[in-house]
């Protein structure tokens, strides 16, 4: 990553209506506070709620916290995103194998050398909630949204620490 050209990240759940989109604020919240040069959006591995806005309780439990999720729309994981992003975030291990299905598909289609993205776990270096799931609040009770927000606060700063290893790293050895 140059200074110019920012790094880009997707965090990935099912609906992109609930996790996904809290984790897109979140970590942004995060990088922008550290002025690391990231560029962050979300999707979903479904195509459940195209063009929806985030559920309703996402946005109030995450709006008490200070993060404002109304101008999100979902959208569907697509092809062009592992070209364009060099790291998808999976909120749990069944979208991870769903996304790296399609990555499958998507290298026999494109070709191996057209892909960009790395694939990790939300939760790949958050020692709290080490390589667990961010649990699926949607059929659940307003702790299932606090419990996203606290992993999705708590993931974010460990992915942060990750981040600016990498781009010390890559100022050093220029
Ligand atoms: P998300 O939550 O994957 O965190 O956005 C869900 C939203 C909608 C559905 C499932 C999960 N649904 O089945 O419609």
């Amino acid at each position: 990553m140059s200074s110019q050209t920012p790094y880009k990240v997707l965090c990935v759940c099912l609906g992109n209506i609930c996790r996904s989109p809290t984790a897109e604020v979140v970590l942004r919240h995060f990088c922008d506070k550290q002025q690391l040069n990231i560029v962050i959006d979300s999707a979903g591995t479904s195509n459940y709620h195209p063009n929806k806005a985030p559920d309703g309780r996402s946005q109030q439990h995450a709006l008490k916290r200070g993060y404002d999720l109304s101008t999100l729309r979902a959208r569907q994981l697509k092809a062009q995103d592992f070209i364009d992003f060099d790291l998808i975030l999976a909120m749990d291990h069944e979208n991870l194998f769903n996304i790296e299905a399609l990555l499958t598909q998507v290298q026999t289609e494109y070709g191996v050398s057209q892909i960009r993205a790395k694939i990790a776990l939300m939760s790949e270096y958050d020692q709290t909630y080490l390589k667990q799931a961010l649990p699926d609040p949607y059929y659940g009770g307003e702790d299932g949204f606090e419990r996203v927000l606290d992993q999705c606060e708590s993931s974010s700063l460990a992915w942060v620490t990750i981040f600016k290893q990498q781009f010390k790293q890559q100022t050093d050895v220029k």
